[in-house]
Protein backbone atom coordinates (compact mmCIF):
# COMPACT_ATOMS: atom_id res chain seq x y z
CA UNK A 1 0.00 0.00 0.00
CA UNK A 2 2.59 2.39 1.49
CA UNK A 3 6.22 2.46 1.11
CA UNK A 4 7.60 1.29 3.68
CA UNK A 5 10.24 3.62 6.16
CA UNK A 6 13.58 2.03 6.94
CA UNK A 7 13.94 0.71 10.20
CA UNK A 8 14.19 3.22 12.88
CA UNK A 9 16.14 3.12 16.37
CA UNK A 10 18.02 5.42 18.61
CA UNK A 11 21.33 4.99 19.20
CA UNK A 12 21.65 6.13 22.90
CA UNK A 13 19.60 7.71 25.25
CA UNK A 14 21.90 11.53 26.20
CA UNK A 15 21.02 12.84 29.97
CA UNK A 16 19.46 16.16 28.97
CA UNK A 17 21.49 17.62 32.18
CA UNK A 18 25.24 16.80 31.93
CA UNK A 19 25.49 15.06 28.49
CA UNK A 20 26.11 11.19 29.49
CA UNK A 21 25.11 8.16 27.01
CA UNK A 22 23.08 5.77 28.48
CA UNK A 23 22.07 2.67 26.60
CA UNK A 24 18.79 2.92 24.11
CA UNK A 25 18.60 -0.65 24.92
CA UNK A 26 17.76 -0.25 28.53
CA UNK A 27 14.08 0.39 30.53
CA UNK A 28 15.26 4.04 31.42
CA UNK A 29 12.92 7.04 32.61
CA UNK A 30 15.00 9.57 33.93
CA UNK A 31 18.58 9.93 33.87
CA UNK A 32 20.30 7.61 36.28
CA UNK A 33 23.59 10.16 36.50
CA UNK A 34 21.43 13.71 37.10
CA UNK A 35 17.77 12.32 37.39
CA UNK A 36 16.62 14.74 34.26
CA UNK A 37 15.14 13.85 31.32
CA UNK A 38 16.30 11.41 28.66
CA UNK A 39 16.61 12.58 24.60
CA UNK A 40 17.17 9.51 22.26
CA UNK A 41 19.67 10.29 19.90
CA UNK A 42 19.92 8.37 16.49
CA UNK A 43 23.07 7.94 13.98
CA UNK A 44 21.87 10.80 11.64
CA UNK A 45 25.10 10.88 9.98
CA UNK A 46 24.33 7.51 8.54
CA UNK A 47 20.83 8.04 7.89
CA UNK A 48 21.28 11.70 6.17
CA UNK A 49 21.78 10.39 2.98
CA UNK A 50 18.71 8.21 2.42
CA UNK A 51 16.54 10.42 4.85
CA UNK A 52 16.06 13.46 3.24
CA UNK A 53 11.94 15.20 2.29
CA UNK A 54 11.89 13.30 -1.08
CA UNK A 55 11.98 10.17 0.73
CA UNK A 56 8.85 10.79 2.25
CA UNK A 57 6.48 11.46 -0.41
CA UNK A 58 3.73 8.54 -0.61
CA UNK A 59 4.57 7.52 2.80
CA UNK A 60 1.58 6.57 5.16
CA UNK A 61 0.16 9.52 6.51
CA UNK A 62 0.36 9.14 10.37
CA UNK A 63 4.02 10.04 12.13
CA UNK A 64 5.20 6.79 11.20
CA UNK A 65 6.15 8.20 8.25
CA UNK A 66 9.38 9.68 9.96
CA UNK A 67 10.84 6.10 11.30
CA UNK A 68 13.94 6.57 10.79
CA UNK A 69 13.73 9.30 13.68
CA UNK A 70 11.60 7.43 16.09
CA UNK A 71 12.81 4.95 18.28
CA UNK A 72 10.91 1.55 17.59
CA UNK A 73 13.09 -0.53 16.07
CA UNK A 74 11.37 -3.56 14.49
CA UNK A 75 8.11 -2.46 12.36
CA UNK A 76 6.06 -4.64 14.45
CA UNK A 77 5.71 -2.82 16.93
CA UNK A 78 5.23 0.38 15.12
CA UNK A 79 1.64 0.66 16.98
CA UNK A 80 -1.56 3.08 15.32
CA UNK A 81 -4.32 4.40 15.44
CA UNK A 82 -3.81 6.81 12.45
CA UNK A 83 -2.07 9.45 14.72
CA UNK A 84 -0.23 12.47 13.38
CA UNK A 85 0.02 14.14 10.00
CA UNK A 86 -2.92 16.36 11.06
CA UNK A 87 -3.75 19.11 8.66
CA UNK A 88 -2.66 22.41 8.86
CA UNK A 89 -5.26 24.58 8.04
CA UNK A 90 -5.09 28.15 6.43
CA UNK A 91 -6.64 30.48 8.80
CA UNK A 92 -7.36 33.71 7.12
CA UNK A 93 -10.18 35.03 8.22
CA UNK A 94 -9.13 34.24 12.09
CA UNK A 95 -5.66 35.91 11.21
CA UNK A 96 -7.69 39.48 9.67
CA UNK A 97 -9.77 39.53 12.83
CA UNK A 98 -6.51 39.50 14.88
CA UNK A 99 -4.94 41.99 12.32
CA UNK A 100 -2.30 39.87 11.15
CA UNK A 101 -1.47 38.40 7.65
CA UNK A 102 -0.88 34.73 8.13
CA UNK A 103 -2.26 32.27 10.74
CA UNK A 104 -2.54 28.62 10.53
CA UNK A 105 -3.73 26.62 12.94
CA UNK A 106 -2.07 22.71 13.22
CA UNK A 107 -5.65 20.81 14.35
CA UNK A 108 -4.43 18.46 17.03
CA UNK A 109 -8.00 18.14 17.80
CA UNK A 110 -8.48 14.98 14.79
CA UNK A 111 -5.88 12.89 16.20
CA UNK A 112 -7.39 9.61 17.55
CA UNK A 113 -8.89 10.32 21.07
CA UNK A 114 -9.04 13.82 20.29
CA UNK A 115 -5.67 15.30 20.98
CA UNK A 116 -2.70 15.11 20.54
CA UNK A 117 -1.44 13.51 23.31
CA UNK A 118 -1.54 10.35 20.94
CA UNK A 119 1.07 11.47 19.76
CA UNK A 120 3.64 10.89 22.55
CA UNK A 121 1.80 7.93 23.82
CA UNK A 122 1.53 6.43 20.68
CA UNK A 123 5.61 6.09 20.64
CA UNK A 124 5.72 5.53 24.63
CA UNK A 125 3.67 2.64 24.22
CA UNK A 126 4.82 1.04 21.09
CA UNK A 127 8.59 1.51 22.65
CA UNK A 128 7.65 -0.19 25.83
CA UNK A 129 5.76 -3.14 24.40
CA UNK A 130 9.07 -3.55 22.55
CA UNK A 131 11.06 -3.79 25.61
CA UNK A 132 8.74 -6.05 26.66
CA UNK A 133 6.99 -4.11 29.39
CA UNK A 134 3.68 -5.45 30.14
CA UNK A 135 1.86 -2.90 32.73
CA UNK A 136 1.77 0.97 31.89
CA UNK A 137 0.54 3.45 34.46
CA UNK A 138 0.06 7.28 33.96
CA UNK A 139 -0.73 10.25 35.82
CA UNK A 140 -2.85 12.81 33.55
CA UNK A 141 -4.92 16.10 33.40
CA UNK A 142 -7.49 14.35 31.51
CA UNK A 143 -6.00 13.57 27.78
CA UNK A 144 -3.08 11.94 27.93
CA UNK A 145 -4.91 9.65 29.87
CA UNK A 146 -7.31 8.36 27.69
CA UNK A 147 -4.82 8.57 24.93
CA UNK A 148 -2.73 5.84 27.46
CA UNK A 149 -5.79 3.76 27.51
CA UNK A 150 -6.18 3.50 23.10
CA UNK A 151 -3.21 2.77 23.03
CA UNK A 152 -2.16 0.38 25.61
CA UNK A 153 -5.63 -1.52 24.32
CA UNK A 154 -4.23 -1.51 21.12
CA UNK A 155 -1.23 -3.09 22.05
CA UNK A 156 -2.82 -5.46 25.10
CA UNK A 157 -1.34 -3.98 27.61
CA UNK A 158 -2.40 -3.32 31.05
CA UNK A 159 -2.69 0.73 31.44
CA UNK A 160 -3.88 2.60 35.24
CA UNK A 161 -4.65 6.29 34.72
CA UNK A 162 -4.51 8.42 38.35
CA UNK A 163 -6.21 11.82 37.26
CA UNK A 164 -7.72 14.51 39.39
CA UNK A 165 -11.59 14.04 40.00
CA UNK A 166 -12.71 16.97 38.41
CA UNK A 167 -11.23 15.90 35.18
CA UNK A 168 -13.57 16.67 32.34
CA UNK A 169 -16.56 13.98 32.21
CA UNK A 170 -16.42 12.83 28.34
CA UNK A 171 -12.37 12.32 29.09
CA UNK A 172 -13.45 9.76 32.37
CA UNK A 173 -16.10 8.00 30.53
CA UNK A 174 -13.47 8.10 27.54
CA UNK A 175 -10.70 6.27 29.23
CA UNK A 176 -13.60 3.69 31.21
CA UNK A 177 -14.30 2.74 27.89
CA UNK A 178 -11.17 1.83 26.47
CA UNK A 179 -10.45 -0.52 29.52
CA UNK A 180 -7.88 1.04 31.93
CA UNK A 181 -8.09 1.05 35.01
CA UNK A 182 -8.82 4.69 36.27
CA UNK A 183 -8.48 6.22 39.79
CA UNK A 184 -9.91 9.86 40.47
CA UNK A 185 -8.23 11.49 43.21
CA UNK A 186 -8.60 15.34 45.22
CA UNK A 187 -6.44 17.82 43.95
CA UNK A 188 -3.73 18.08 40.69
CA UNK A 189 -1.81 15.84 38.46
CA UNK A 190 1.06 16.31 40.96
CA UNK A 191 -1.35 14.76 43.40
CA UNK A 192 -2.09 12.06 40.79
CA UNK A 193 1.50 11.41 39.96
CA UNK A 194 2.31 10.90 43.40
CA UNK A 195 -0.75 8.31 43.50
CA UNK A 196 1.24 6.65 40.37
CA UNK A 197 4.41 6.54 41.80
CA UNK A 198 3.57 4.78 44.58
CA UNK A 199 1.87 2.24 42.54
CA UNK A 200 5.02 1.93 40.40
CA UNK A 201 7.17 1.14 43.65
CA UNK A 202 4.57 -1.15 45.01
CA UNK A 203 3.30 -3.01 41.23
CA UNK A 204 5.61 -2.86 39.06
CA UNK A 205 3.91 -0.25 36.71
CA UNK A 206 6.08 1.78 34.45
CA UNK A 207 5.17 5.09 34.69
CA UNK A 208 4.90 7.09 31.78
CA UNK A 209 4.51 10.57 33.24
CA UNK A 210 5.39 13.48 31.17
CA UNK A 211 9.93 13.84 30.10
CA UNK A 212 10.05 10.89 33.11
CA UNK A 213 10.76 8.75 30.23
CA UNK A 214 12.30 9.23 27.46
CA UNK A 215 10.07 8.21 24.79
CA UNK A 216 6.75 10.52 24.69
CA UNK A 217 8.96 13.41 23.58
CA UNK A 218 9.64 11.56 20.13
CA UNK A 219 6.01 11.10 19.38
CA UNK A 220 5.36 15.40 20.24
CA UNK A 221 8.34 16.09 17.79
CA UNK A 222 6.70 14.94 14.89
CA UNK A 223 4.44 18.31 14.82
CA UNK A 224 7.70 19.88 13.90
CA UNK A 225 8.73 17.64 10.89
CA UNK A 226 4.95 17.99 9.69
CA UNK A 227 5.33 21.81 9.95
CA UNK A 228 8.33 21.58 7.68
CA UNK A 229 6.92 19.43 5.02
CA UNK A 230 3.15 20.78 5.20
CA UNK A 231 4.75 24.24 4.77
CA UNK A 232 6.38 22.78 1.73
CA UNK A 233 10.16 22.80 2.79
CA UNK A 234 10.25 25.62 5.52
CA UNK A 235 8.95 26.68 9.13
CA UNK A 236 7.07 29.30 9.95
CA UNK A 237 8.17 32.69 11.81
CA UNK A 238 6.15 32.28 15.36
CA UNK A 239 5.26 28.58 16.55
CA UNK A 240 2.52 29.65 19.55
CA UNK A 241 2.04 26.44 21.98
CA UNK A 242 -0.09 25.95 24.90
CA UNK A 243 2.25 24.48 27.84
CA UNK A 244 1.53 22.29 30.71
CA UNK A 245 4.30 19.94 30.42
CA UNK A 246 6.36 21.25 27.65
CA UNK A 247 6.71 18.39 25.47
CA UNK A 248 5.50 19.31 22.27
CA UNK A 249 7.55 22.46 22.68
CA UNK A 250 10.89 20.95 23.64
CA UNK A 251 9.94 18.04 20.76
CA UNK A 252 9.83 20.25 18.26
CA UNK A 253 12.79 21.91 19.24
CA UNK A 254 14.73 18.80 19.11
CA UNK A 255 13.26 17.73 15.67
CA UNK A 256 14.22 21.00 14.57
CA UNK A 257 17.89 20.47 15.58
CA UNK A 258 17.46 16.89 14.23
CA UNK A 259 16.38 18.61 10.96
CA UNK A 260 19.49 20.96 10.82
CA UNK A 261 21.49 18.12 11.27
CA UNK A 262 20.14 16.09 8.31
CA UNK A 263 20.70 19.06 6.15
CA UNK A 264 17.00 19.91 5.74
CA UNK A 265 17.12 23.62 7.73
CA UNK A 266 19.58 25.34 8.42
CA UNK A 267 20.70 27.32 11.50
CA UNK A 268 17.12 29.53 11.66
CA UNK A 269 14.66 28.39 14.03
CA UNK A 270 10.64 30.03 14.57
CA UNK A 271 10.60 32.06 17.33
CA UNK A 272 8.59 29.93 20.54
CA UNK A 273 6.09 31.18 21.87
CA UNK A 274 4.83 28.98 25.55
CA UNK A 275 1.51 30.25 26.79
CA UNK A 276 0.09 29.34 29.90
CA UNK A 277 -3.38 29.90 31.67
CA UNK A 278 -3.17 33.64 34.23
CA UNK A 279 -4.22 30.99 36.87
CA UNK A 280 -1.11 28.26 36.59
CA UNK A 281 1.86 29.92 34.34
CA UNK A 282 5.45 29.10 36.04
CA UNK A 283 7.30 28.99 32.66
CA UNK A 284 5.86 32.99 32.08
CA UNK A 285 6.76 33.88 35.75
CA UNK A 286 10.36 32.16 35.56
CA UNK A 287 10.80 33.54 31.67
CA UNK A 288 10.36 36.99 33.31
CA UNK A 289 12.47 36.41 35.97
CA UNK A 290 14.93 35.50 33.76
CA UNK A 291 15.83 32.04 35.93
CA UNK A 292 16.08 28.36 34.60
CA UNK A 293 14.19 26.77 37.04
CA UNK A 294 10.18 27.24 37.11
CA UNK A 295 9.43 25.71 40.74
CA UNK A 296 5.82 25.08 41.72
CA UNK A 297 3.26 27.54 40.56
CA UNK A 298 0.81 27.24 44.01
CA UNK A 299 -3.22 26.94 44.17
CA UNK A 300 -3.06 26.27 40.26
CA UNK A 301 -6.48 27.19 38.42
CA UNK A 302 -7.56 27.20 34.97
CA UNK A 303 -10.53 25.65 32.87
CA UNK A 304 -8.08 24.26 30.53
CA UNK A 305 -7.22 20.95 31.97
CA UNK A 306 -3.95 20.60 30.37
CA UNK A 307 -2.58 23.42 31.26
CA UNK A 308 -2.96 23.05 35.21
CA UNK A 309 0.69 21.75 35.75
CA UNK A 310 1.81 23.41 38.51
CA UNK A 311 5.51 21.82 37.86
CA UNK A 312 7.48 20.71 34.86
CA UNK A 313 9.76 18.38 35.00
CA UNK A 314 11.39 20.04 31.78
CA UNK A 315 10.86 23.70 32.98
CA UNK A 316 14.70 24.28 31.69
CA UNK A 317 14.02 22.78 28.19
CA UNK A 318 10.96 24.38 27.91
CA UNK A 319 12.64 28.05 28.84
CA UNK A 320 15.81 27.29 26.89
CA UNK A 321 14.03 26.50 23.63
CA UNK A 322 12.17 30.14 24.50
CA UNK A 323 14.93 31.70 24.96
CA UNK A 324 17.27 30.23 22.31
CA UNK A 325 14.39 31.47 19.51
CA UNK A 326 13.98 34.60 20.82
CA UNK A 327 10.41 33.46 21.90
CA UNK A 328 8.30 34.61 24.56
CA UNK A 329 6.14 32.96 27.40
CA UNK A 330 2.53 34.84 28.40
CA UNK A 331 -0.36 34.26 30.31
CA UNK A 332 -3.82 34.50 29.51
CA UNK A 333 -6.89 34.57 31.58
CA UNK A 334 -9.88 31.62 31.44
CA UNK A 335 -12.26 34.25 29.79
CA UNK A 336 -9.57 35.61 27.29
CA UNK A 337 -9.27 31.63 25.89
CA UNK A 338 -13.06 30.94 26.28
CA UNK A 339 -13.76 33.85 23.74
CA UNK A 340 -10.91 32.88 21.75
CA UNK A 341 -12.90 29.38 21.13
CA UNK A 342 -15.44 31.18 19.96
CA UNK A 343 -13.34 33.15 17.30
CA UNK A 344 -11.75 30.11 16.36
CA UNK A 345 -14.71 28.44 15.48
CA UNK A 346 -16.59 31.00 13.89
CA UNK A 347 -13.76 31.89 11.55
CA UNK A 348 -12.28 28.75 10.89
CA UNK A 349 -14.66 26.21 11.77
CA UNK A 350 -12.63 24.29 14.23
CA UNK A 351 -14.21 23.42 17.66
CA UNK A 352 -11.03 24.08 19.59
CA UNK A 353 -9.90 23.22 23.12
CA UNK A 354 -9.73 25.52 25.37
CA UNK A 355 -5.97 25.51 25.23
CA UNK A 356 -6.19 25.68 21.51
CA UNK A 357 -8.16 28.65 22.25
CA UNK A 358 -5.27 30.27 24.39
CA UNK A 359 -2.51 30.36 21.44
CA UNK A 360 -5.38 32.82 19.72
CA UNK A 361 -5.49 34.64 22.63
CA UNK A 362 -2.18 35.09 23.16
CA UNK A 363 -1.54 36.85 19.87
CA UNK A 364 -3.20 40.08 20.87
CA UNK A 365 -0.97 40.20 23.85
CA UNK A 366 2.14 39.56 21.85
CA UNK A 367 0.78 42.35 19.33
CA UNK A 368 0.65 44.58 22.20
CA UNK A 369 4.10 43.86 23.56
CA UNK A 370 5.45 44.75 19.96
CA UNK A 371 6.76 40.75 20.49
CA UNK A 372 5.16 39.51 17.43
CA UNK A 373 4.52 41.64 13.82
CA UNK A 374 1.25 41.56 11.86
CA UNK A 375 3.42 40.58 8.82
CA UNK A 376 4.77 37.24 10.23
CA UNK A 377 3.56 33.67 10.11
CA UNK A 378 2.25 32.21 12.71
CA UNK A 379 1.41 28.72 13.55
CA UNK A 380 -0.98 27.91 16.35
CA UNK A 381 -1.26 24.33 17.94
CA UNK A 382 -5.08 24.02 18.50
CA UNK A 383 -3.83 20.64 20.71
CA UNK A 384 -7.13 19.10 21.20
CA UNK A 385 -11.05 18.80 20.19
CA UNK A 386 -13.21 21.11 22.53
CA UNK A 387 -15.79 18.13 22.57
CA UNK A 388 -13.86 16.63 24.94
CA UNK A 389 -14.65 19.48 26.86
CA UNK A 390 -18.64 19.75 26.83
CA UNK A 391 -20.42 18.89 30.31
CA UNK A 392 -23.32 16.63 29.39
C1 LIG B 1 -5.41 19.77 25.03
C2 LIG B 1 -4.10 19.97 25.72
N1 LIG B 1 -3.32 20.99 25.36
C3 LIG B 1 -2.12 21.23 25.94
C4 LIG B 1 -1.65 20.43 26.98
C5 LIG B 1 -0.29 20.72 27.56
O1 LIG B 1 0.61 19.88 26.94
P1 LIG B 1 2.14 19.70 27.35
O2 LIG B 1 2.09 18.96 28.65
O3 LIG B 1 2.79 18.98 26.25
O4 LIG B 1 2.69 21.08 27.53
C6 LIG B 1 -2.42 19.35 27.39
C7 LIG B 1 -1.94 18.47 28.48
O5 LIG B 1 -2.67 17.78 29.13
C8 LIG B 1 -3.67 19.10 26.75
O6 LIG B 1 -4.44 18.07 27.11
ZN1 LIG C 1 23.37 13.54 33.66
Amino acid sequence: MFPDPSAGGAAYLECTRCGARHPAEARLRLSPCCDKPLYARYDLDSIRERFQPSALVGREPTLWRYAEVLPVRDARFRLTLGEGFTPLLDAPRLAAALGLERVWVKDEGQNPTGSFKARGLALAIARAWELGIGVVAIPTAGNAGSATAAYAAAAGLEAHVVAPQDTPRVIVEEIRALGADLELVPGLITDAARRVAEGAASHGWFDLSTLKEPYRVEGKKTMGYELFEQLGGRLPDVIVYPTGGGTGLVGMWKAFEEMQSLGWIGPERPRMVSVQADGCAPIVRAWEAGVEDAGVWENAHTYAAGLRVPRAVGDFLILRAVRASHGAAVAVSDEAMADAVRLIGRTTGIFAAPEGGATAAALPVLMQRKLLRPEEEVVLFNTGSGLKYVTP
